[in-house]
């Protein structure tokens, strides 16, 4: 489903963001992206959306290659959640910044509106479609900003520190929504507990660079290697 080879790429100055990141991920698998401060992954995410370039390597989405040339393929099959969910919800009202991805598809109002209160629904926050993203909780801004990733229907979810800054009963609460979406998941998390329950598979990022990948309770249980990686 995703398949992404040898990429790397850099940031200008000649920073390296990450480096020969080779990995597969099947139609619906949930994959845990770990990793130090300063691995990787959020630089990883950005390029798997096009908005970091890459210098080299390759990605496919189902089959489909992805031209660098040409990031709005990569945009519609690859949908980011932001580590911070006011990057994502800019509109006066939570129904306004849902439409707005499905009004730029050139969707008609209907369907626009169709498709927000369906990813409201899934996510069970249909009650704050009228409510302004400024005045919502942590949590209900996180799960507003995913609301607006599902409205453009893409194959593949990125998200960057999804619990961060969440209490214990909305981190549940996120568990409990992201579980059941047949989405592919690529999901970026300091918070192992949450990565070993929503992820079966995880690669360790360490210094740009995959250090391994596998099964998630090995790799978490390996506590040479998550020494090692700053884990
Ligand atoms: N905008 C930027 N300009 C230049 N270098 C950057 C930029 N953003 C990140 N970097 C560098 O790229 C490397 C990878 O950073 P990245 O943000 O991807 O790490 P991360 O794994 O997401 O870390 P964290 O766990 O702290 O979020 C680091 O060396 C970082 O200093
Ligand atoms: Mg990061």
């Amino acid at each position: 489903m995703l398949s992404v080879r040898g990429i790397s790429a850099v940031y200008p100055g000649g920073i390296r963001a990450f480096a020969d990141v080779s990995f597969e991920a099947k139609a619906g698998e949930n994959i845990a992206l770990v990793g130090a401060n300063g691995a990787g992954k959020t630089s990883l995410l950005l390029a798997l959306v096009g908005i970091l370039p890459l210098s080299s390597g390759s990605v496919s989405v189902a089959g489909v290659e992805l031209d660098p040339d040409n990031p709005g393929d990569l945009r519609r099959k690859v949908g980011l959640v932001f580590q911070n969910p006011e990057d994502q919800l800019f509109m006066p009202s939570i129904y306004e910044d849902l439409v707005f991805g499905p009004r730029n598809l050139g969707l008609s109002e209907e369907d626009a509106a169709r498709r927000a209160a369906g990813a409201l629904e899934l996510l069970g926050i249909s009650r704050l479609k009228d409510r302004s993203p400024l005045r919502l909780s942590g949590g209900e801004k996180r799960l507003a900003a995913i609301a607006t990733v599902l409205t453009m229907r893409p194959e593949v979810m990125l998200f960057d520190e999804p619990t961060a800054f969440l209490d214990p009963r909305a981190r549940r609460s996120l568990i409990a929504a992201l579980k059941p979406l047949p989405h592919t998941k690529i999901i970026a998390t300091h918070d192992l507990p949450f990565a070993a329950q929503l992820c079966a598979r995880a690669l360790i990022l360490k210094d740009g660079g995959i250090r391994a990948q596998g099964s998630t309770e090995a790799l978490f249980g390996d506590s040479a290697l998550m020494e090692e990686c700053g884990l």
